[in-house]
This record gives C-alpha cells, structure tokens and sequence, in this order.
C-alpha cells in the first residue's frame, strides 16, 4: 500500500477526489497525512475521513528555509512513499526537494510548459488560448518544470472567466492525479525512470 502525504493551500477539491478515492480498500494507496501552510478549508476533507493533518504556517518568503525544515520535519513523521503537490501555493525550499523528489508530484491547471506558476488559469485566458488543459509533474528545483507525467487538453470557451475554466479543468486534473497515484502505486510508473535525463 503506497503511503501518500498530501500538501493544499486551498479549498482542497483535488485533495477531496483523491481521498474519496483512496477510501476504497482496493485502491492500491493510501493518504496517510494532510499537511498545509495555512488553515486551510480543505484540511477539514482530511478530518471528514479521519486521515490526521498538520499546519506549519508561511511566515513570509524570509523564512521560507526555517518554514521548509518545519514542513519536512511533519513529512518525515509520516513517512510517505509519495508526496502529492495538491493546490500548495507556496514554492518549496531546494532542501525539501531534494529530500523528496522524484518522490513528490504536483498538479497544475495548465498544459505544461505553458502557463506555469500560480495563475496558470489566468494567464492562458490573458493569452487568449484557444485551449489549455491540466498536467501532472515531477517537482523538480524549477517552478512547474519537472517531468511530465500526464496530461490533457481542455479547450477555453468564448464565455469563459478565470473560475468557469479553472472548475472545468479540475475534473480532468483529479482524474489524471489519481491515475498517476494508482500507476507509481502499482509499479506501473516509475518516478526514478521517468526523472531519468
Ligand atoms: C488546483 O487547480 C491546482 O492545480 C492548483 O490549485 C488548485 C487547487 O484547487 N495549483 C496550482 O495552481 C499550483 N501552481 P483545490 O484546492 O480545490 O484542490
């Protein structure tokens, strides 16, 4: 049974899907703990399913090396076989990193390596794409630059806003975040080969 920690800032609806999910006995993993840099409202899914969850507040980017040692230090209590990246909005010290990767993935509601960083709905509609879509990655020491694990296409309509887009993109981003957790859960994706140079 893999052992998954995951990491939100927000609401928590791709949290939510993977432990509604993970709920199921065959399903070959497991979330063993929720952790955030806030108190974040999806941290109450985490208690909705008895799964524990831990905050270590953002204190500012000047802390970001003391806030990335506490964060690891709740990581490492759990012992997670994958850390899953899943609307934590905040960039990751090199140290956890590299402590984790190729172990740790990250959701992105774009079509890497378009539109990376934190507005990647906003930006691709400021582009004005004609499509766009969500993606799954390895994180690595770049920003939404490591190995693409999946992804697919979702096209932007005329009417579309910043939040229509986004809600139809997280169906697809919960949709391919699953399968990559039950694919490195079953042997089936091998996060050191696809890591490889
Ligand atoms: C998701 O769309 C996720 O891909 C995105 O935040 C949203 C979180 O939604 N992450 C990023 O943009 C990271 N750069 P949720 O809290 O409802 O799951």
């Amino acid at each position: 049974m893999l052992r998954v920690a995951v990491l939100i800032s927000g609401a928590g609806s791709n949290l939510q899907a993977l432990l509604e999910a993970t709920a199921d006995p065959a399903f070959p993993a497991q979330v063993v703990v929720v952790g955030a840099d806030r108190q974040a409202a999806g941290l109450a899914h985490a208690d909705h399913f008895g799964i524990p969850s831990f905050v270590v507040p953002w204190r500012g980017a000047a802390e970001r090396e003391a806030w990335g040692e506490q964060l690891q230090q709740q990581l490492e209590r759990w012992q997670p076989d994958l850390v899953v990246l899943s609307g934590l909005m905040k960039l990751l010290p090199a140290a956890v990193v590299e402590a984790w990767s190729p172990r740790i993935v990250n959701t992105h509601p774009a079509y890497l390596p378009e539109f990376p960083g934190a507005h990647g709905v906003r930006d691709a509609l400021a582009a004005g794409a004609a499509r766009t879509g969500a993606s799954v990655i390895v994180v690595d020491s770049g920003v939404d630059s490591g190995p693409i694990l999946a992804q697919e296409r979702v096209p932007v309509l005329p009417e579309d806003d910043e939040h229509t887009l986004h809600e139809r993109i997280k169906p697809v981003e919960r949709r391919l975040l699953i399968d990559v957790v039950r694919r490195i859960a079953v042997g089936e994706l091998d996060l050191t080969a696809a890591s490889a140079p």
